[in-house]
């Protein structure tokens, strides 16, 4: 079996404040974390070059972005670009998220050329894919995980910039969270998937993680199983259980 880092982001969504993002930032550089652990935190744009500031020397996580366009400039009002982010030393973006795919009516297509246009730019990506309830319900989970897989890879020529997040959208926000076993299902179609489509070599090194409802009392079990490689954790990351989720390994 390859050993997996384990990694875990937080995606703060369109959550904080000024205040509050630089004592979650400070709270974070003071706190003890697994050193094993790769930690990406999101908080949202606006805050990412206020927070890189607040990043101590010994990083002990990077940041990232929630969402970028894949156009490098142009009238795209309201848009920041992958260019923007590389331009600005933010190596990672979140790109997919079930918030940006159902409330913002991005598609495959764009999901694909803005996992193109990061990847171009440098910056690692952090892909989020996942059925909604009613599919599940049908049975088309893995489908439909499977489906938004393919779409993005065709984009993608370095895996190893790449963490697969699987996010049910009914376990997102929800407090329904997948149990070990439905995560670990779909986390092993997912693998299986890697290893088939991309090869033994790479596919086996892919981070996949799990985000919907993770907690620092459900973490560590979840992390107990063997492909899931860590989360994306969404209401949580803004509290201090988020460090007992970065050290669900320890
Ligand atoms: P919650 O942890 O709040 O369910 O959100 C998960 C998520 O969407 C992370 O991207």
């Amino acid at each position: 079996m390859v050993d997996r880092k384990f990694f875990v982001g937080g995606n703060w969504k369109m959550n904080g404040s000024l205040s509050q993002y630089k004592s979650l930032i400070n709270d974070l550089n003071k706190a003890q974390l697994d050193p094993n652990t790769e930690v990406v935190i999101a908080p949202p744009a606006l805050y990412l070059l206020p927070a890189k500031d607040l990043l101590t020397e010994n990083k002990k996580f990077e940041l990232g972005a929630q969402d970028a366009y894949y156009k490098p400039s142009g009238a795209f009002t309201g848009e920041i670009s992958s260019a923007q982010l590389k331009d600005a030393g933010i190596p990672w973006v979140i790109l997919g998220h079930s918030e940006r795919r159902t409330i913002f009516k991005e598609s495959d297509e764009d999901v694909a050329n803005k996992t193109k246009a990061a990847l171009e730019n440098g910056l690692s990506v952090i892909l989020c894919v996942g059925e909604t309830l009613d599919q599940r319900e049908k049975g088309d989970s893995i489908k439909v995980v499977l489906g938004q897989l393919e779409a993005a890879a065709s984009s993608i020529n370095d895996w190893s910039k790449v963490v697969i997040a699987y996010e049910p959208v009914w376990a997102i926000g929800t407090g329904k969270v997948a149990t070990a076993e439905q995560a670990e299902e779909v986390h092993k179609a997912i693998r299986d998937w890697l290893v088939k489509t991309v090869g033994k070599e790479v596919g086996e090194k892919v981070c996949v993680i799990y985000g919907g409802s993770v907690n620092g009392k459900n973490a560590k079990e979840l992390a107990s199983q063997p492909d899931i490689d860590g989360f994306l954790v969404g209401g949580a990351s803004l509290k201090p259980e988020f460090v007992d989720i970065v050290n669900a390994r320890l």
